[in-house]
């Protein structure tokens, strides 16, 4: 499938449910303490899309080819688990790290984004590997602009990942959204410069780095959904939804509470 550039129509739309994905963000943020049951999150956050909101939450019941609906209404990744960790039971506890990865729907529109967070104390590696991944994520988004090589961007991102001794995962990557969760292109996290497709004006994509302490490897279980680390190291991932403009980028997933850019990003 062809890339789908966005009409300034639709780009308008994405930028509401974009903004909402990260409003959920905002509002879960405070209950992220120990004791709170993945669970517990996962209905928190449905309750106030669907009923505050009125939004649609894109992964409940979203079933790809060969896999079976997903259960729950967003992604709770702990860990040594690196995404589509499928919300439960387990009660987080202090010194745990989680991602949580939400997708909207509104108005028929997607809105994609995750953040790592930090229950009660996290070790300083822990804390150091969340720090880094969100810098290789905006390591990635400062190579879009119109013109420029979807190689520019993994190149970016695993070259920093790297030079901290950190290692990046192959089997998931960005992806197109819009009216669909996921379009094409497939947006790699790791590569080299001048490859792949251009980037033109109007194209929305995720950039979603899965960064691990450890080696690269995964393997999934037996949920049919959560990957997990195969050297059960430590694993972050950061998302945002991003428009390529005329000159450079907008990040369509922002909100009052999304953490400031690194100091190393100059506005695009
Ligand atoms: N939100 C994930 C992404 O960033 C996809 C989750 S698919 C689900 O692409 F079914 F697990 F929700
Ligand atoms: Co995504
Ligand atoms: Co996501």
């Amino acid at each position: 499938m062809p890339i789908i550039i966005k009409t300034p129509d639709q780009i308008t739309k994405m930028r509401v449910a974009c903004r909402l994905a990260s409003e959920v963000l905002d509002y879960i943020a405070p209950f992220v303490q120990p004791g709170v049951t993945t669970g517990e999150l996962d209905t928190l956050c449905h309750d106030y899309m669907v009923n505050v909101q009125g939004c649609i939450p894109a992964p409940l019941n979203y079933a790809p080819p060969g896999h079976k609906p997903y259960p729950k209404s967003i992604c709770t990744s702990v860990n040594h688990q690196v995404c589509h960790g499928v919300p439960g039971d387990k009660k987080l506890k202090s010194g745990d790290i989680v991602n949580l990865d939400i997708t909207t729907i509104k108005d028929g529109w997607h809105g994609d984004t995750s953040r790592m967070f930090a229950v009660g104390e996290a070790s300083i590696q822990a804390k150091r590997l969340n720090q880094i991944t969100y810098e290789c994520m905006w390591k990635g988004i400062q190579q879009v602009r119109p013109g420029g090589h979807f190689g520019d961007i993994g190149h970016a991102i695993q070259k920093y990942a790297e030079s901290h001794g950190y290692s990046v995962v192959r089997e998931f990557c960005g992806h197109g959204v819009g009216s669909r969760f996921h379009e094409d292109p497939q947006v790699l996290h790791y590569g080299k410069p001048g490859t792949g497709e251009r980037l033109e004006q109007g194209m929305i994509f995720t950039i979603e780095p899965m960064i691990n302490v450890g080696k690269k490897d995964i393997r999934s279980l037996g949920d049919g959904w959560s990957i997990v680390t195969k050297d059960h190291s430590l694993s972050a991932q950061w998302e945002h939804s991003v428009l390529v403009t005329e000159t450079g980028w907008e990040v369509l997933t922002v909100s009052s509470g999304s953490p400031p850019p690194p100091a190393f990003v100059t506005p695009a």
